[in-house]
């Protein structure tokens, strides 16, 4: 390990006052009623998310590029001067922006506005990267609104297929191809993209921790060490419209029975198995208060830190035809880079239960870790998700010196 040259970076060295003008000015973009986010792929929010990257990683200097995966890259440095040699990729580091429903603030923005706020805070010093530095702002994380999480990473490494991609359709039948082009996006080139890929040395992504991992600790700061295998399960259940009124309880086929069991069925599974179910998206048909339905459509979510635990959750639930939507195998982080984060900040380890872009990357055979921040109460995919600024703070001088670590040298 290279030691630094010179004092650590500390918390005293963010611009603290950046922080908070970022942040207030992404606090408007896409708010809902209920004080949470919906930011979702390709709208208009998107759009204005996407533009406000633009311009804030333009104020640092730094060139913004597309890819053909619909993801933005910003970088400090040239990311091509390393020709075909890997040693002189790019660090980068970076989240997403868009939401889940009525999301939080800190899941995706504090990733990436701590990026661009780690490339500041080492220019302000006067630091001269060894290698180019990238902040990535990764499109359509979430999977709100087309259902496959991580779209952008998942199509940028090839994961998922650009024909898929083209062709999933969201509540209001409308394709993510057509949700491209109206937002300017040419979905025509879309697909894995190697020269995006290829300048990817590394990849750090700091994220709102959305557990208690470091609650009652004296840990800000923590390095992923990798996320569980997790999956996503669509479900039909077939019924036959009638009169609320009418219709004796004897003569009905009423597929909310059926939905009623398979969220019981899901939660007695999960704890059988020691893994984590839940139904938290269903579309009803014709979703009226005095007509028993004609149809319902579940979306299943199963998560659990051995992958045997998650096919027994399945398998308890095959009556109910469940058809794999995505799945995401165990991710273990890169060892090596884990520990030289662990050395370099003093942070503790933690896994998790949540998706992310890094992962993708990991899966894909780049070095990839995280950087988890304290989120004081555990609660997340809410309105209620929180991270105190003073630990935001932290996070961004953690980040800042890893950049400054990883790029530091050749
Ligand atoms: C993404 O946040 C996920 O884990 O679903
Ligand atoms: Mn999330
Ligand atoms: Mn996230």
């Amino acid at each position: 390990m290279t030691e630094l040259d010179g004092s650590p970076v500390g918390a005293g060295e963010v611009d603290a006052g950046a922080f908070d003008r970022w942040w207030d000015e992404l606090a408007p973009i896409g708010r809902a009623g209920s004080g949470g986010y919906r930011r979702f792929a390709w709208t208009h929010e998107d759009a204005t998310l996407r533009e406000w990257f633009v311009g804030a990683a333009t104020s640092l200097g730094l060139d913004v590029a597309g890819d053909r995966a619909g993801n933005l890259w910003a970088w400090w440095g040239d990311p091509d001067a390393h020709g075909d040699e890997p040693r002189g990729r790019g660090v980068v580091i970076g989240s997403h922006l868009d939401s889940v429903p009525d999301g939080g603030a800190f899941d995706g923005p504090l990733g990436v506005v701590s990026g661009l706020l780690a490339v500041q805070a080492l220019q302000d010093r006067g630091f001269q990267p060894a290698r180019p530095v990238g902040v990535a702002c990764f499109g359509d994380e979430e999977g709100a609104r087309f259902g496959i999480a991580c779209a952008g990473s998942r199509l940028l490494t090839g994961a998922l297929s650009p024909d898929r991609a083209r062709s999933l359709r969201d509540a209001e039948g409308t394709s993510m191809a057509e949700a491209m082009t109206a937002a300017g996006f040419e979905p025509g080139g879309l697909g894995r993209d190697d020269e995006a890929l290829g300048r990817i040395g590394t990849f750090v992504e700091l994220h709102v921790e959305q557990g208690k991992g470091l609650v009652n600790t004296d840990s800000a700061v923590a390095v992923g060490s990798g996320i569980w295998p997790h999956g996503r399960w669509r479900v039909e259940l077939v019924g036959r419209a009638d009169h609320a009124g009418t219709t004796h309880l004897a003569d009905r086929k009423d597929p909310m029975l059926d939905l009623a069991r398979l969220v019981t069925g899901a939660r007695a599974a999960a704890e059988r198995h020691d893994a984590v179910a839940t139904v938290g998206k269903v579309a009803v048909l014709p979703n009226g208060v005095n007509a028993i339905p004609s149809h319902v459509t579940a979306w299943l979510d199963c998560r659990a830190d051995e992958e045997a635990a998650v096919r027994g959750v399945l398998a308890d639930l095959r009556e109910f035809g469940p058809a794999e939507e995505s799945w995401t195998d165990r991710t273990s982080f890169h060892p090596a880079l884990q520990n030289e984060l662990v050395r370099l900040l003093g942070a503790p380890v933690l896994a998790t239960g949540a998706g992310h872009d890094a992962g993708i990357l990991a899966q894909a055979g780049i070095p990839a870790s995280m950087l988890f921040v304290r989120n004081p109460t555990g609660v997340s995919h809410s309105p209620d998700e929180l991270a105190e600024r003073d630990d935001c703070l932290a996070g961004v001088a953690a980040l800042t010196r890893v950049v400054e670590h990883l790029a530091g040298r050749p």
